[in-house]
């Protein structure tokens, strides 16, 4: 009997976008119709035409610019994250929409198909490459009524304002005047904000001044760049450990304290605290409350063949630190029922402070252990610089705002 030998086709583009589609349906990344035919119409291989198909719509960020340093600095966003900030933004047909991050073009394609021809796209860029390679792109999928202006976003794009919609795609570590300015009235500004080294996806609407949290989505985003960008550090831990330590909101760390602190044996302190092993939704933000600062430990496999307690996952952990000594996330496996995989989180950390960094780390997991599904709740706040204090879990002084991350009800 012959066997069906038949040669396998590969997927066409088409094909493989409907199945981008669909496994963002299954999930829940794409949960409205609008979104979902926005993103089955949109060809997302013409704005990576470096990468194959399959490259071009699996689940990854395709970068596509990358600094003298090998930093990238431009990508198309993966479209799980893409996906879940256009469900936050909430565009209607004839909507005016201001992108700051045009990067390929492809979210401006997406966000030119919910506004349909009666509204308009603006996205700026201050990469000057990156805005002719945006330009391109939607010019090649037929996408030429969107604006792609060079510029920085910090400034917005006054021209063309007022916007019923702002959208931000590179983290921002403040949210500036201008972007209030040029919101029009009931309008939303969805941003992936940096807050005390922790990042998320904010949808934010105007009360009078104050910006109020109406959805919060977990992300990772490149930071932003230009004259008012606060930078992101990323440090090795000497004598090159394989140890970074990735820092934001420009605290000083000093390293060489720091790289002293690894020749010290490792302090362990588990929670209690068990969990099935899936994402640990906000423990970071509760790390912030630790009163040390909020870091990512980066582990390299060095570190790791030299002995260093294994982090959470395959890159490394969330963390905090003090001038000396730093600590972060561990876990080891725990009984569970009905093929669920358990693990209980503890802490490990490394110097002079070591037992009382790791027990406040155990306490901070224990804090958001007990919180269970309340933290749902969670909402973040933007005050105008030099207004009152809240009760809140995590207030962040910006140059512009007062962050604050509040864990009660509203
Ligand atoms: C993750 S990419 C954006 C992805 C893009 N939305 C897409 O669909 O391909 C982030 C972009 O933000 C841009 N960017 C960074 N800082 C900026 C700023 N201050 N103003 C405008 N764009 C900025 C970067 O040049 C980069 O292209």
């Amino acid at each position: 009997m012959g066997i069906d030998t038949a040669p396998s086709i590969p997927p066409s583009a088409d094909g493989l976008r409907e199945a981008m589609v669909d496994t963002l349906r299954g999930w829940g990344g794409v949960r409205t119709a609008s979104v979902e035919a926005a993103m089955r119409a949109v060809p997302r291989h013409l704005f990576v035409p470096e990468v194959s198909p399959e490259r071009a719509y699996g689940p990854e960020s395709v970068v596509t610019f990358r600094d003298e340093d090998g930093i990238a600095i431009s990508s198309a966003s993966g479209p799980g994250v893409v996906a879940a900030m256009l469900e936050q933004l909430e565009v209607r047909p004839g909507h005016r929409v201001l992108e700051i991050g045009a990067g390929t073009g492809y979210n401006a394609a997406c966000l030119a198909e919910l506004t349909g021809p009666s509204g308009r796209v603006t996205t700026v860029d201050i990469g000057g490459e990156i805005v002719a390679g945006a330009r391109r792109g939607l010019a090649v999928a037929g996408y030429e009524d969107v604006r792609v202006v060079h510029g920085d976003g910090t400034d917005g794009v006054p021209e063309h304002a007022p916007y019923d919609r702002i959208i931000v795609t590179a983290g921002a570590w403040d949210v500036p005047p201008s972007w209030r300015e040029q919101l029009a009235p009931g309008g939303r500004l969805v941003v992936p904000l940096r807050m005390r080294g922790v990042t998320r996806a904010v949808a934010l609407e105007l009360d009078g001044d104050v910006w109020r949290s109406v959805s919060i989505e977990e992300c990772g985003f490149m930071p932003m760049r230009g004259p008012d960008a606060v930078e992101e550090l990323n440090l090795e831990l000497p004598p090159e450990s394989g140890v970074r330590i990735r820092v934001d909101d420009g605290r000083p760390v000093d390293v060489t304290a720091l790289g002293a602190a690894l020749a010290m044996p490792p302090v362990l302190a588990w929670s209690g605290a068990v969990v099935p092993w899936k994402p640990l939704v906000h423990l970071d933000f509760w790390l912030a409350g630790a009163s040390a600062e909020v870091c990512r430990i980066i582990v390299l496999s060095r570190a790791r063949e030299a002995g260093l307690v294994e982090p959470l996952y395959s890159w490394g952990s969330m963390g905090c630190y003090t001038p000396d000594t730093f600590s972060y996330l561990i876990r080891r496996p725990a009984p569970g029922e009905g093929g669920q995989e358990m693990v209980e989180l503890g802490a490990c950390a490394y110097g002079p402070d070591g037992d009382r960094l790791a027990a406040r780390v155990a306490d901070r997991i224990r804090a958001w252990d007990h919180v269970g599904d309340a933290r749902a709740g969670l909402r973040v706040e933007i005050h105008p610089e030099g207004s009152a204090g809240l009760r809140a879990m995590i207030t962040a002084d910006k140059r512009h705002s007062r962050v604050f991350v509040i864990t009660e009800p509203a």
